[in-house]
């Protein structure tokens, strides 16, 4: 049994990844999740995250965030995921709260309780994740392993070199990848190749309300993907739990990567050292490929289980 804090901001993708997550309670025992602005502005995602635990009956604890980056302005992706953040189906209002505690001070108290280590499976920019490391570096002992959806060696989507996670709090992201903390990065080089097409989508028809709430998220989804030259809808946030679950279906290279935050038109690039020799260590295992249709099969298994 792993002990998972999903650190999100949901988010399409990112609701898809706690289904996930909770479809495999017998495999994640999930500690709490919470929130930072991303998609949309902090005060949504937050309530969005506590819709769907509330769709699905469950009363994982729940603590909001950094409203901001560490140092830059908010940057959101509400032209991609609506001024919601996960706008298109319609959930009722939450039945559950957030904690009382900040993000922070939540994940240190989860970490430092837990009996064995800590997995954190950040979907969304780094910011909670580096005021942790930052503001108490003794946890780093008891985290397992950082599971991210962020970056691409290889491509960008915010910008041609940055992918929206990393280039929203670049500065974040540059402690977290330089923390010495192990981490697995799910980029753009695999997420963009984790995608779910059209036809697809019949698997998550008539399978009751929570496949359908999935069905309506990546109708929405598909849109915004279809408007910015994709074929299908790219399963993100779910490649970062998917791995966890099911590392077979990935391939992935370990690289020294690390972050851009001063370039002029490569803000949040993670740059991945190729050159055969290197006196840089290599930090993080990129994941850079997927057996696409197996994934597919398995996100939608997943989700018809909850
Ligand atoms: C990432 O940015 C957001 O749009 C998604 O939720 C995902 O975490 C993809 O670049
Ligand atoms: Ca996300």
């Amino acid at each position: 049994m792993r002990n998972i804090i999903i650190d999100c901001d949901p988010g399409h993708d990112d609701a898809i990844a706690i289904l996930m997550a909770i479809a495999n309670k017998d495999k994640l025992n999930i500690l709490g999740i919470t929130t930072v602005g991303g998609n949309g502005l902090l005060d949504n995602v937050t309530k969005n995250a506590l819709k769907i635990l509330s769709l699905v009956d469950e009363n994982i604890p729940v603590a909001s965030g950094a409203r901001r980056p560490l140092i830059r302005e908010i940057h959101t992706g509400t032209d991609f995921h609506g001024d919601s953040g996960m706008d298109g189906p319609i959930l009722e209002d939450p039945k559950y709260e957030i904690v009382s505690m900040n993000a922070v001070e939540f994940m240190y108290e989860k970490i430092k309780e837990s009996t064995s280590k800590v997995t954190l499976v950040p979907l969304g920019p780094l910011t909670n994740i580096a005021l942790l490391l930052k503001t108490y570096p003794s946890i780093k002992e008891k985290i397992e392993l950082i599971s991210l959806m962020g970056g691409g060696i290889n491509v960008g989507n915010r910008t041609a070199a940055a992918e929206f996670n990393i280039y929203v709090d670049p500065e974040a992201a540059k402690i977290v990848f330089n923390s010495g903390v192990d981490i697995v990065m799910a980029g753009l080089d695999v997420t963009n190749k984790a995608m779910i097409m059209d036809d697809e989508l019949e698997m998550l028809k008539n399978k009751g309300k929570i496949s359908n709430f999935v069905l309506e998220l990546l109708e929405f989804y598909g849109k915004g993907s279809k408007e910015f030259g994709f074929e299908g809808s790219c399963l993100h946030d779910p490649c970062a739990i998917g791995y966890l679950l099911r590392s077979d279906l990935f391939k992935g290279k370990m690289y020294h990567v690390d972050i851009e935050t001063e370039g002029t038109i490569t803000r949040g690039m993670t740059l991945a050292d190729k050159r055969p020799v290197s006196e840089r260590d290599k930090n993080v295992y990129v994941l850079l490929d997927l057996n696409r249709k197996e994934f597919v099969d398995y996100v939608c298994e997943c989700v018809t289980k909850v």
